[in-house]
């Protein structure tokens, strides 16, 4: 049986330089998507697959990331003050069990392969899951959950997979692939950003990963790969005629890329449309534009 998935790893110490000048002061994790923070949908998402320990990969100017998953005792008090319950419990889901998180510093934007390598000592000898907070799942079942269910089958390294137009393969990793039943694929090659015309498929690496300790010990390698950066990709490949192998899953969601502004906006509108609170109001606006948009074509 494949041992329990318990740790996380978060590379949060990007420079989000596509949201500038919003990311000037603030880290991008921390930006709005509808009324949370990107990365509590990540932690969510975490715990709902039973994670109990997270390691964020921070870096200079993160601290507002720190501050959001610490208690917050003056505005506490305050609303306790004032008997606001629901906003109280509303915080809850951003409290930490004691211990329960890591923040461990990149000190140079090395590459993803790097940044999850900075986490190796709390990690140990241990499989241990990644997730790329820019990637925004919306599913019925969270897409890590998923994907931990995969592994208790098969074991080894599970990365989340999906197909993206021809056209954009070169922004992704992209996987080769020799067995693939539709759900699941085994794994025979792996590339990151392939250059244009040269991508073996159209079959994207999303961001959440299963990992075995092997992969870390890849990455003590410290090899270059695109761009010139430590890309866990390769680490990742490095492993695909190892003991355990890799395996893609398509995950059964929809992601969007709030890495870029269309797929943060694409994010908002999503999930504000899917928010119980907010859906007439908001859905009647939308129908309007589209209705105003359709007219003027
Ligand atoms: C990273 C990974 C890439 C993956 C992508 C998914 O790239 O290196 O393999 O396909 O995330 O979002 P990035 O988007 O950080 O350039």
């Amino acid at each position: 049986m494949s041992r329990k998935v318990t740790k996380a790893i978060f590379p949060v110490a990007g420079l989000g330089t596509r949201f500038l000048p919003a990311t000037k002061s603030i880290p991008k994790e921390i930006m709005t998507l509808v009324d949370r923070p990107l990365i509590q949908y990540a932690i969510d998402e975490a715990r709902a697959a039973g994670i109990t320990e997270f390691i964020f990969v921070t870096s200079r100017g993160k601290s507002a990331l720190e501050d959001y998953f610490d208690l917050a005792p003056e505005l506490e008090t305050a609303l306790r003050q004032k008997g606001k319950d629901d906003m109280l419990e509303m915080l809850e889901s951003t409290n930490m069990a004691d211990g329960a998180i890591a923040y461990i510093r990149q000190h140079m934007a090395l590459g993803l392969g790097h940044a999850v390598w900075c986490g190796r000592r709390l990690i140990g000898d241990e499989p241990f899951a990644v997730i790329l907070p820019d990637d925004v799942i919306a599913s019925d079942k969270p897409c890590l959950q998923q994907m931990i269910e995969a592994y208790e089958e098969t074991g080894g390294n599970i990365v989340a997979a999906m197909e993206v137009p021809e056209e954009k393969a070169s922004s992704y990793g992209i996987l080769a692939t020799s067995e693939d039943n539709g759900v699941r694929v085994k794994v025979k090659g792996m590339v990151e950003k392939p250059e244009k015309g040269t991508a073996p498929s159209n079959l994207a690496v999303i961001g959440r990963y299963i990992l075995t300790p092997a992969v870390m010990n890849r990455l003590n390698d410290m090899k270059k790969g695109a761009g010139g950066e430590i890309q866990l990709t390769d680490a990742i490949a490095a492993e695909i005629d190892g003991k355990d192998g890799v395996y893609g899953l398509r995950f059964k969601g929809q992601r969007f890329d709030c890495g870029s502004k269309a797929g943060f906006l694409q994010a908002t509108v999503a999930f504000g449309l899917s928010r119980p609170d907010l859906q007439d109001e908001f859905g009647e606006y939308i129908d309007a534009l589209a209705a105003s948009r359709a007219d003027a074509s």
